[in-house]
């Protein structure tokens, strides 16, 4: 159930309206700009004085006059031409506080009716080892897939592999010149094939260069590369087995990528599983007669009345599909195997030409009429210099690298196991800490990314980004470590959770922050755009501070009091968490810090 304090002033207000025979449509309120003033502002007479020809201050007044005396609210007042202002009464407060309180969910409601939604994000592709440019799709599609599910969607992850190809022949082309004896070329093998590959992911990567810069260099290298494209597609069985191998490797390295960010898929999809399904595509396109042959190449015109856009290719003249078709044909499977009713695409705006023509092709098709088909795009991570984040000496940075120097940033601030208590070896609290930079690091990347707005792009703060202060990812967990901290104390001082009691302005604040939280994981599910939750765990822990440095728990005055503001704690230590969670950022019990 929605338990937020907003839900419960619209209800009030919907009642409102109903007895006033007022449109309900317009009852509802927003958090006031003017907190000073009021806590929720409804500016539904203006909107209403129009249609009803009356004046708005008339309608706001009749409106206070009958909100006026509820003991939800302290006080309700015109202001103005006619915006009603709203200050809701402690009795409210303490209640919903109460029911958040005893609530699994922590008053968050579920989605009414629950969709399948396919998430396509992280980007990888075999040959190429995962770099920075990786890391936005993963992190910004992990955190709405857990957001998601949380929701109460079904929610299924998929990669979408980048297996399939020209980037497939050109390194199968590469390898061959290295090895041509190996016998993956020999076109009359048909089986047995040798079960491993001696190379590393990084070597792969190393080959891909070397296809790349080759095929760039040469026609007749690209035509090789083509031509090898297209018979290892059409099932050639030593390409088919040098590729598979490809795949396993390139695979394992991407999966402990991912690992270490914490980010998992129900599926590992990739192009090569939509290969079947693009010839079905293509037998669609013909009967609805929206494909046309051009230059031997099977084509679909798109719409160009508003922008000029390039026509999806489905089928090369070498009879090769490409990047389109493999997703088209995926939109297919989605639909018809996942039963997806909304697919959502998390990769850089660079694309977004790209899913523009795989959406229009896809509705032209018509094969996925009721689905919602949408692209995430989002801004690049940057370097000092605004330009893409490269390495010093200017070469792209691996995700694996800036793992590790995100690592290296946040154990410079650790303390040295052998300084720490509480552990039976130093061996053990070397692990500790360990464990603890590892869970630190992920949360100061995750969350310095997700605090940008998607769409725009943002500089990796290399000084700034671990830091415990700020608004950063550690800084949130040392929020919560804080509170653990706090409940520890007052547990062996006997003082035990009881029932909220407002007393002071920042108990007040903090009560309010809280009971906001179902509206604002709904308003980042709707805008796909998790810096809502990162905004508002900042401004929570913040609230949090200045409330435990004015309320103290261990001397209030009184035991209700005392239990009251540890259930103000104890609630914002589990909405933190839960929002931590939904950033995808683990939250670590007790933190540590060098002194
Ligand atoms: N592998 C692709 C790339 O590196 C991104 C895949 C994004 N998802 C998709 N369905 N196209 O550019």
């Amino acid at each position: 159930m929605d338990l937020s304090l907003e839900k419960t002033v619209n209800a009030k207000l919907f009642d409102c309206f109903e007895k006033l025979g007022l449109d309900t449509k317009f009852a509802f309120v927003k958090i006031s700009d003017r907190p000073d003033l009021s806590d929720f502002q409804c500016n539904a007479a203006l909107s209403l004085a129009k249609s009803a020809h009356k004046n708005p201050r008339e309608i706001a007044t009749s409106i206070v006059a009958l909100l006026e005396n509820d003991d939800c609210f302290e006080k309700v007042s015109v202001d103005g031409p006619g915006f009603i202002n709203i200050r809701v009464s402690d009795i409210l407060l303490n209640r919903v506080m109460n029911n958040i309180a005893s609530d699994k969910r922590l008053g968050c409601a579920e989605i009414e009716n629950p969709k399948t939604v396919v998430l396509d994000f992280g980007a990888p592709n075999v040959a190429k080892e995962m770099h920075v440019g990786h890391l936005r799709s993963a992190v910004i599609g992990e955190s709405i897939q857990r957001i998601e599910r949380f929701l109460g969607n079904k929610v299924i992850s998929d990669t979408h592999l980048g297996d399939w190809g020209t980037p497939m022949g050109m390194i199968i082309s590469e390898i061959m010149l290295k090895h041509p004896e190996w016998p993956y070329f020999d076109d009359t093998k048909k089986d047995n094939f040798p079960v491993s590959l001696p190379y590393s992911v990084q070597e792969l990567t190393e080959i891909y260069k070397q296809a790349n810069t080759r095929c760039k260099e040469d026609e007749n290298a690209r035509q090789k590369a083509r031509i090898i494209t297209a018979k290892f597609q059409d099932g050639h069985p030593g390409y088919r087995a040098l590729w598979q191998h490809l795949r396993n490797i390139s695979v394992e390295a991407v999966k402990k990528n991912f690992d270490s960010l914490d980010v998992h898929f129900d599926l590992w999809w990739g192009e090569s599983d939509a290969h079947q399904s693009c010839y079905q595509i293509l037998k669609i396109a013909q009967e609805k007669n929206i494909s046309e042959v051009d230059d031997g190449a099977t084509i679909i015109r798109l719409d160009e009345s508003n922008k000029p856009k390039p026509p999806v290719i489905l089928q090369k003249s070498d009879g090769g599909f490409t990047y389109h078709t493999t997703d088209i044909a995926t939109v297919l499977m989605r639909v018809n195997q996942l039963h997806a009713d909304e697919i959502i695409y998390f990769t850089d705006q660079r694309q977004s030409l790209h899913f523009e023509q795989v959406f229009e092709a896809v509705e032209k098709l018509g094969i996925a009429p009721h689905v919602k088909l949408k692209h995430i795009g989002f801004g690049t991570v940057n370097g000092p210099d605004g330009k893409p984040f490269k390495t010093r000496d200017g070469g792209v940075m691996k995700l694996e690298d800036l793992i590790n120097l995100s690592k290296d940033k946040v154990r410079e601030s650790m303390p040295s196991p052998d300084e720490v208590d509480g552990f039976s070896s130093v061996q053990e609290a070397h692990n500790y800490i360990e464990n603890l930079v590892n869970q630190i690091a992920i949360a100061a990347m995750k969350f310095q990314d997700l605090k940008n707005n998607i769409a725009s792009g943002y500089s990796f703060e290399i000084n700034d980004f671990a830091k415990f202060e700020g608004k950063t990812g550690p800084y949130i967990q040392y929020a919560i470590a804080r509170i653990n901290s706090i409940m520890r104390k007052a547990n062996a001082a006997q003082i035990l959770e009881g029932n909220v009691l407002i007393h002071t302005p920042e108990e007040r604040m903090l009560a309010l922050k809280l009971s906001q939280l179902s509206s604002v994981i709904f308003r980042t599910h709707e805008d796909k755009e998790p810096s809502i939750i990162s905004d508002y765990a900042y401004t929570l822990a913040q609230i949090f501070s200045s409330f435990y440095n004015a309320a103290s728990i261990m001397n209030a005055k009184s035991s209700e009091l005392a239990s009251s503001r540890l259930r103000l704690a104890r609630i914002t230590r589990d909405v933190l968490t839960l929002l931590l969670n939904l950033l995808g950022i683990q939250a670590p019990d007790v933190m540590l810090k060098k002194n």
